[in-house]
């Protein structure tokens, strides 16, 4: 049994979210107590799309400053930053060579966000998803706890390895790791339209609850939030094509800790105005302490960029040690 490790990456592009919190950010949490984990803001990602780098630097300090605002302990955690360990850049050179182009074809995200026009988007974005295999088998980690958009991208880092481990005859020299996908709220989806998902490109700061929401921001935005005009039903089944209803309904069931038919048992005949008053109190109180404690630690800058640099050091050590393996492997001198 290969030791199990944890890797996972957010990108610095400011405004981190409920979907990134429910999606991402509060497993970290969780698995920090159980796992050796390694958490990276991932700034070599996020270029791949135009930053301004003022922006760029406060968005790396801000992304730290909000994983200990939910709880992440640098002493339990590596946490740093991706270009800081220069073997992510160098393994995903030798993916590129070992990715195929048809796989990358299939990537539902860079279609996404290249959007119509794919002449005019960076390499960078098309050639992503070989820099996050590597950034996740650089460490050989195991398990990757990330929200269902991931899922893909998941798939082709376990297909990288296991051709690397073929290409190169070293069965189990990378371990092909593993998706953790929350199993309620793997998708937490924008509050103006049910059927796209939460997220930090989208025009209207009304289609999702920042972290660092004020609770006057949370209640407007759920007040405003989609939902649906018919009362609560007693059936998921119901919700089918009520994506809006749903989405409101999943968050509350998983902030507040009940399952989803139980929510339903007890709230079933009432109209959403309920549901919204009671959503609104459990995510203000969730969520702005965590707000709070963000704005509270980008005062410090300095004590935010030590914890990138120690955090750095040891990813770097795990990372030289496997680069050395991996460069023998692949027979570079
Ligand atoms: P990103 O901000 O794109 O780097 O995403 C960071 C993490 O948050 C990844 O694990 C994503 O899968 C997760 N995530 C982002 N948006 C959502 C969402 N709307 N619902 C659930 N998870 C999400
Ligand atoms: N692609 C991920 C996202 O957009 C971020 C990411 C980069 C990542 N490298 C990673 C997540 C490695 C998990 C593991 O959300």
């Amino acid at each position: 049994m290969k030791k199990k490790l944890v890797f996972s990456g957010v990108q610095p592009t400011g405004n981190l979210h409920l979907g990134n919190y429910l999606g991402a950010l509060k497993n970290f949490v969780i698995l920090q107590k159980e796992m050796k984990c390694i958490y990276c803001v991932v700034d070599l990602h996020a270029i791949t799309i135009f930053q301004k780098p003022e922006d760029l630097n406060n968005n790396v300090l801000e992304t730290v400053a909000s994983f200990l605002a939910t709880g992440l302990d640098p002493k339990k955690s590596i946490i740093f930053n991706q270009s800081s360990v220069s073997g992510h850049a160098e393994l995903a050179w030798i993916f590129n060579c070992v990715s195929r182009i048809g796989w990358l074809n299939r990537m539902t995200q860079f279609k996404d966000k290249a959007g119509s026009d794919k002449e005019k988007a960076s390499v960078g974005l098309y050639i992503y998803p070989n820099l996050m295999a590597a950034d996740i088998l650089l460490y050989k980690a195991t398990h990757v706890p990330v929200g269902a958009d991931q899922k893909q991208h998941l798939e082709l880092a376990r297909d990288i390895a296991q051709k690397f481990n073929n290409d190169f005859n070293c069965s189990n020299f990378f371990p092909l790791p593993e998706p953790l996908i929350p199993k309620n709220v793997s998708r937490v989806m924008s509050l103006r339209d049910g059927t796209k998902k939460m997220s930090k490109s989208e025009e209207s700061d009304y289609s999702r609850i920042n972290l660092k929401d004020k609770e006057d921001d949370i209640a407007n935005k759920i007040k405003k939030a989609k939902s649906d005009s018919e009362a609560i039903p007693d059936n998921i089944k119901a919700l089918e094509a009520k994506p809006e209803a749903l989405n409101l309904l999943n968050i509350y069931s998983e902030i507040s800790n009940v399952s989803l038919e139980k929510v339903l048992n007890e709230m079933s005949g009432k109209e959403y105005s309920f549901l919204k008053t009671k959503l609104t109190d459990v995510l203000v109180n969730e969520i702005t302490p965590v707000g709070k404690e963000i704005k509270k630690l980008l005062e410090d800058k300095s004590h935010l960029m030590k914890v990138l640099k120690k955090g750095t050091e040891k990813a770097n050590i795990i990372a030289e040690e496997n680069l050395k393996n991996i460069r023998e492997k692949v027979g570079l001198i």
